[in-house]
C-alpha cells in the first residue's frame, strides 16, 4: 500500500532532516549527494503537485523572501550576556576561588568546559517545537531579526524532535568553518574584491546580508548551548542541558568535558590550546561554567557577568622568523609607521610577511633591529605584531634601527607632537598622503566611486591629474583615456561614476574627508544633527559634544581638521565643484566590530600608545570612547597617573582595565 502523499512530505522531511544532521552536526554522512538531492527533489515535486502540503518547518523552505525594510530589532526575553576572561592559569584559578567561596564549598565543584566558539552569538525561539525566530545579540538586550538568514543554516533545525510545547530559545554561535571562509576569500580575490579578515567577521557580514539566498550560500553552522525557558524546560544541570539540546537535534559542539575541579578545566584548557589546530573551525577559547544550574543560581551575577562561568582565552600563536627589514609606512594622516618585512612564515592560518612595529619607541624599548629572528604574534584577526627579538646571547646584530629623519616618499622632515609617539609626515601634499587620502575618498564606504581603486589613484596622482580630491571632479574623459590600460568605455564609466558622486549624502563626503576618528557612523550622525558641512564646521568643541555618540576626543578632531587653512581650501573646493554638502541623512549604519555598542573611558598616561591611538583602536574595533564615565561606561582604561574617572568608575561599579588588560582587550577583539 502506498502512503498518502501528507504522510510521504512528513517522511521526506524526516528523513531528509536525520541526514542534514548527520551531514551539518555530527559530519557523519550515512547517505551520498547524489541520494540526498534525490529525496530533497522528491519532496520539492511533491509540495510543488500539492502545495497545501508545504509547510514553514520543510527542509524545502529554508531560504524565504528577504525582509523588506532591513532586521527589525527586537528585545531579548533575557539579557544575553557577555562573559568574563581569564588569561592565563592564575586568572582561572581565582575564578575557581571566587566560586568556591561564594558557594561556600571547601573541595572541587564540578564544571563544565566546552569550546569558545569564534562566531556570533544567537538566540533561537522555537515555539511549540518550530523555529519561528532566530536574533543576534546586539547590545545584550534587543538584537536584530535574523529569521530568514538563520533558517538557512543547515545545522539548525526548523522543527525539533519531541520539542517542549510553548516557546523556548536556545542560545548558541553560528560559526563559518575555515574551509569556508577560505572559499569565500579565494572567491572574492578571484572577484577583485576585498578579503575578509577571519571567519568570524566572515559571519558576522553574512548574518547581516538582507538576502537569505545568497546566505544559504555561504555554508554557515552553528552550536547550541544555552536554553532560556520555563524552569520546568531546563534540565538541572549543564551536561544534562546539552543531552536535552542533542535529543532535540540541535547541534552541540562534541568536545564538551564535565570536570571534577579546576584542576581538570586546566589541564582541559593546556590540552586544547594544541589541539584547536586540528579543528575544521575556530575556537579561541575555552568556557568554563558550573554544571550545576542550582548553584548558578546562588551566585547570580555582577552587573556584566554572570559568577558562574569564565571564559579562558588562548594565549595569541606565537612564532619565529627572520626579520630582514624596517620599512615606514605613511597613512592619509601622515602618519609614519615602521612595520617589519619578515622572512614569510605560516601563523594562526595564514602565511604573514609584513607585521606591524608601532612606533619608533616600541622597537627601540623592545630592541627589535633588521636582520634579528623575531618572535611574531597573531591574535584573531588582529595584523600581526612583532613581540620582539629572539637573539642567542652574545649574537651578532646589526645597529640599533633610528626612525628616518625625513619621510620615505617625498623628503619632507618628520616631526612629532610633544604628547605623542606617532612621526609624522607634515606635508599636506605629499603622494603618499594623497594617494591614501583619494583611495579613502573614493572607497566604497565613503564616496562609493567605483573603478576609482589604488591602481587607477597611483596613475592620477603619478601623472599630476590631481592634487586633492576635488580635482577629480575636474578630470575629463580624453584625460582619463590618455593613461595606460585605460580605454574609452572604462573613462567613461568613471566619469559617470564621478558625476555621480557629486549627489551623494552629506555623511558620504564627511567621511570621505578622512578627518580623524570620524568613522561612517559618526559621519551619519553629525550630518543628520547639524545638516549642512558648513554647520559642522562652525560648531566649538563643546557644541559638538552635544550631539550624541560625541565625544571630547572626536569634538577636538574635527575642530583642528576645520581649523587647518588646506582644508578649508579643500572643503571650498568641493563644494564648488558642485558636491552635496547639505542635507538628510537616510542610512544608518550600526556599529560593527567587536566592540560594537561598548563605550570607553580613557584616563592616564599608557606606556605603549598615546590616548588618541587608543581612542582610534577602540573606534576601529566598533567601539566608542566618551569623556565621562557613566553607568553606560564599559570601562575605564587606567594609563599612568590616573585622574578621577577611577574614583568615579569605583563609585558606579564600572569595571577599570589596566593597560595590559587593555592591550590583551583590543589584541583579542
Ligand atoms: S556562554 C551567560 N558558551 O562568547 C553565558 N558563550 O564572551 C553566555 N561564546 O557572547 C555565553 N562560545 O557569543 C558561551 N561555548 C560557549 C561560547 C560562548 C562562544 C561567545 C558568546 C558570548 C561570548 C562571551
Amino acid at each position: 500500500m502506498s502512503a498518502t502523499p501528507a504522510a510521504r512530505a512528513e517522511e521526506l522531511r524526516r528523513l531528509i532532516r536525520r541526514h542534514e544532521e548527520l551531514y551539518y552536526v555530527h559530519a557523519a554522512p550515512a547517505i551520498s549527494d547524489q541520494q540526498f538531492d534525490a529525496l530533497m527533489r522528491e519532496l520539492q515535486a511533491l509540495e510543488a503537485a500539492h502545495p497545501e502540503l508545504v509547510v514553514p518547518e520543510s527542509p524545502t523552505q529554508r531560504v524565504g523572501g528577504r525582509p523588506a525594510d532591513g532586521f527589525a530589532t527586537v528585545a531579548h526575553a533575557a539579557p544575553m550576556l557577555s562573559l568574563d576572561n581569564a588569561y592565563n592559569e592564575a586568572e582561572l584559578r581565582a575564578f575557581d576561588e571566587r566560586v568556591r567561596k561564594g558557594l561556600a564549598v571547601e573541595g572541587p565543584v564540578d564544571y563544565v568546559a566546552e569550546l569558545k566558539i569564534d562566531g556570533l552569538s544567537i538566540a533561537l525561539t522555537y515555539v511549540d517545537g518550530r523555529l519561528v525566530r532566530g536574533a543576534t545579540r546586539g547590545d545584550g538586550t534587543a538584537g536584530e531579526d535574523v529569521t530568514t538568514n538563520v533558517r538557512t543554516i543547515r545545522a539548525l533545525p526548523l522543527r525539533l524532535h519531541d520539542g517542549p510545547a510553548g516557546a523556548i530559545e536556545v542560545r548558541g554561535e553560528v560559526y563559518l568553518p575555515r574551509a569556508a571562509f577560505e572559499r569565500t576569500n579565494r572567491e572574492r580575490e578571484a572577484a577583485g574584491e576585498p578579503l575578509f579578515a577571519n571567519p568570524r567577521n566572515t559571519a558576522a557580514g553574512a548574518m547581516r546580508n538582507l538576502d537569505p539566498a545568497h546566505v544559504a550560500t555561504r555554508g554557515l553552522l552553528a552550536w547550541t548551548y544555552q536554553i532560556v525557558a520555563d524552569p520546568a524546560v531546563v534540565p538541572p544541570t549543564h551536561e544534562a542541558l546539552f543531552r536535552q539540546l542533542t535529543a532535540w537535534g540541535l547541534p552541540v559542539e562534541p568536545h564538551w568535558q564535565r570536570c571534577a575541579g579546576i584542576d581538570a578545566v586546566w589541564a582541559f584548557c593546556e590540552a586544547w590550546a594544541e589541539t584547536r589546530k586540528t579543528l575544521p573551525f575556530e575556537t579561541d577559547g575555552v568556557v568554563v561554567k558550573l554544571n550545576d544550574l542550582a548553584e548558578r543560581e546562588r551566585l547570580g551575577m555582577t552587573s556584566k557577568f554572570p559568577r558562574w562561568a569564565i571564559a579562558f582565552k588562548f594565549p595569541a600563536e606565537q612564532v619565529t622568523t627572520e626579520l630582514r627589514e624596517i620599512r615606514v609606512n605613511v597613512g592619509r594622516t601622515g602618519a609614519a609607521t615602521p612595520y617589519a618585512v619578515l622572512e614569510p612564515v605560516f601563523v594562526a592560518g595564514s602565511t604573514i610577511s609584513m607585521a606591524t612595529l608601532h612606533n619608533a619607541e616600541d622597537i627601540e624599548r623592545k630592541d627589535i633591529r633588521e636582520g634579528d629572528t623575531v618572535i611574531i604574534e597573531k591574535a584573531g584577526d588582529v595584523i600581526p605584531r612583532v613581540v620582539g627579538p629572539k637573539m642567542p646571547a652574545g649574537a651578532t646584530r646589526q645597529a640599533p634601527w633610528v626612525m628616518p629623519a625625513v619621510c620615505p616618499v617625498c623628503a619632507s622632515p618628520l616631526h612629532r607632537d610633544a604628547d605623542e609617539v606617532v612621526w609624522r609626515c607634515g606635508n599636506m601634499s605629499c603622494p603618499a598622503r594623497l594617494r591614501r587620502s583619494l583611495e579613502h575618498f573614493a572607497s566604497r564606504a565613503a564616496m562609493n566611486i567605483e573603478g576609482l581603486g589604488e591602481a587607477l589613484v597611483d596613475q592620477l596622482v603619478t601623472a599630476g591629474l590631481v592634487h586633492d580630491a576635488a580635482d577629480l571632479y575636474a578630470l575629463t574623459a580624453s584625460q582619463l583615456e590618455a593613461l595606460e590600460r585605460m580605454g574609452k568605455k572604462s573613462a567613461a564609466n568613471l566619469i559617470a561614476e564621478i558625476e555621480r558622486s557629486r549627489g551623494n549624502e552629506v555623511w558620504r563626503l564627511l567621511y570621505g574627508l578622512g578627518i580623524r576618528h570620524v568613522g561612517e557612523r559618526v559621519a551619519q550622525v553629525l550630518a543628520r544633527h547639524l545638516g549642512s558641512l558648513e554647520a559642522i564646521a562652525a560648531q566649538s568643541p563643546e557644541a559638538l559634544q552635544t550631539v550624541p555618540e560625541v565625544g571630547p576626543v572626536l569634538a577636538q578632531a574635527i575642530v583642528e581638521w576645520f581649523s587647518d587653512e588646506a582644508n578649508r581650501a579643500l572643503v571650498a573646493k568641493l563644494t564648488a565643484a558642485g558636491l552635496t554638502t547639505v542635507g538628510p541623512v537616510t542610512a544608518t549604519v550600526e556599529p560593527v566590530g567587536p566592540l560594537a555598542g561598548k563605550s570607553y573611558v580613557l584616563t592616564g598616561t599608557l606606556a605603549s600608545m598615546s590616548r588618541d591611538e587608543a581612542a582610534a583602536k577602540i573606534e576601529a574595533l566598533g567601539g566608542r570612547v566618551s569623556g565621562a564615565v557613566s553607568r553606560k561606561t564599559t570601562a575605564v582604561v587606567v594609563g599612568a597617573e590616573p585622574g578621577s574617572k577611577v574614583e568615579k568608575a569605583r563609585t558606579l561599579g564600572v569595571p577599570l582595565l589596566e593597560e595590559a588588560e587593555f592591550l590583551a582587550l583590543i589584541m583579542a577583539s
